[in-house]
């Protein structure tokens, strides 16, 4: 029997340390639901690392066995892997590169070792629980070389690899000191996937460039092997974020909410803390908002939720204090006793909240400087069943290819940005409910058990053809 394997280095399962032990949670993210019908199924897996540093033997005994019983396998990591292959080279090296932020970009020798021996590690997992004709799904920038570390291994294999975030252009990784070595560990894939056709492009050009082989029609021809690239958007779950937004828990919460709020309007922020998603420019923009129209004072609130996320990375802990000052600003030049101009949360919130808020949001600030797709647009678009609403998306965010009846918006044009904010919160019904009522049939149509039906029967095709070309006598 043939079997999928999906590897990423987070698993869909978290493990948590509480006053009673080790706690098991759902991970943050839509990659879970979108794959659960794969690696649930009879004899699949999903390899990954548990979220935590599990050092105990008989911890890491427990930990495997709970994860076991709903198709899960750990890779364990240590303190040190954790510092230099995922806070250090993954997240210090490849994130700000990949969304053009070279200026935070780390050039450690040391924390490359670690990010290849962690690939190893990660290789070895899949090894251990695969077989030689088994198909193996690999996820995102933390594991770039693990595709050709599997094809060494198993050269019969049907690899699949999907980057979740952009694919910079050829000038930012030609900086890379490892560029070389990132390229050819993604081509051991026999289909690539990204979320758009201009980061395909860019991977294309760096490719022919840097590697010159040749590539013709979304197809790269290696001394050995052709890969097959493609462009997946990846979408949600639609109906999941729909029901929820049905609830009656949602409409409980919207309603104590909107008591709360004293009827203002609603602007809607949410992100993981990240310099990528544009959170300070975002706020200095509400800021003018309230500068240069002052009939919004008093009148619209922004509700801005931050998940905490990567706080060991300089990077973050900067950037989380500079959040707090300009809330703390902002809010102390314009609040009054009745009124507060953000509500700012530095948390996760349940689905049933986050469902309540996107029901009562009147704008959804989607305003990235850089995003491979965001899926919080989609999922806003997904919540709004009365079709009332406006969504602001940066041009920047993979998702605006998409969602071309949102209002797009440079996000470096901080005038062009308010002056948005302004269109949307004045823009007429009819004309939301038109856009909105586009946008939800093509998140509807193209969710996320779609884009992976399409990425699997690609990938079954890729390697079909593959087979043949073998066969070809010379
Ligand atoms: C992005 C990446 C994912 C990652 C997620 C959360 O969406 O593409 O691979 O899992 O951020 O980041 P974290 O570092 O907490 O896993």
């Amino acid at each position: 029997m043939t079997r999928t394997i999906i590897v990423s280095n987070r698993l869909p399962t978290k493990v948590l340390r509480t006053d009673d032990g080790l706690a098991f949670k759902p991970s943050e993210g839509g990659l879970a639901t979108g794959l659960g019908s794969i690696y649930k199924a009879e004899g699949n897996v999903w390899v990954g690392w548990p979220g935590m540093f599990v050092e105990d033997a008989a911890e890491q005994e427990f930990v495997t066995e709970q994860l076991r019983a709903d198709s899960m396998a750990p890779v364990f990591l240590t303190e040190s892997e954790i510092r230099d292959y995922y806070e250090g080279f993954s997240n210090e090296t490849l994130w700000p590169t990949f969304h053009y932020f070279s200026q935070y970009a780390v050039y450690d020798a040391a924390t490359w070792e670690a990010y290849v021996a962690v690939n190893e590690k990660f290789c070895q997992a899949v090894l251990a629980q695969s077989g030689p004709d088994d198909t193996i799904w690999v996820h995102d920038y933390q594991l770039l070389l693990l595709p050709q570390m599997l094809r060494k291994a198993r050269p019969q294999a049907t690899i699949g690899f999907f980057l979740h975030i952009p694919f910079p252009s050829y000038e930012m990784v030609r900086a890379l000191p490892w560029r070389t070595q990132l390229l050819e560990g993604m081509l051991g894939a026999d289909l690539i996937g990204f979320h758009t056709f201009s980061y395909m492009r860019h991977f294309l050009s760096s490719v022919s460039q840097l590697l010159g082989l040749p590539t013709v029609n979304g197809q790269i021809d290696t001394p050995t092997r052709s890969v097959q690239v493609d462009a997946f958007p990846m979408g949600i779950d639609y109906q999941r974020f729909a029901d929820a937004a049905a609830s009656e828990a949602a409409q409980q919460h919207e309603q104590v909410y909107r008591e709360a709020l004293h009827g203002a309007r609603i602007v809607l922020s949410i992100d993981r803390l990240d310099y990528t998603k544009g959170i300070a420019e975002r706020l200095r923009a509400f800021e003018l908002l309230l500068q240069r129209f002052p009939e919004w004072r008093g009148q619209v609130s922004l509700i801005m939720v931050v998940v905490p996320s990567r706080d060991q990375v300089a990077q973050y802990q900067a950037l989380k204090e500079e959040i707090d000052e300009l809330v703390g600003r902002i809010n102390a030049q314009y609040r009054t006793i009745a009124w507060s101009p953000i509500q700012y949360f530095y948390r996760s919130f349940p689905l049933e909240e986050l469902a309540a808020l996107y029901r009562m949001a009147d704008v959804g600030l989607v305003t990235p400087i850089r995003d491979g797709m965001n899926l919080v647009a989609k999922e806003f678009i997904a919540s709004k069943l009365d079709r009332r609403g406006v969504l602001i998306l940066s041009e920047r965010a993979g998702a605006a290819r998409e969602l071309s009846d949102a209002l797009l918006i440079n996000p470096s044009d901080t005038d062009q940005l308010v002056q948005t904010l302004h269109d949307a919160l004045v823009m007429p019904e009819e004309e939301q409910t038109q856009r909105m009522a586009e946008m939800q049939a093509l998140v509807r149509r193209y969710d996320v058990f779609a884009w992976t039906q399409l990425f699997m029967s690609q990938l079954t095709e890729a390697k079909a053809r593959q087979r043949n070309l073998a066969t070809v006598p010379l």
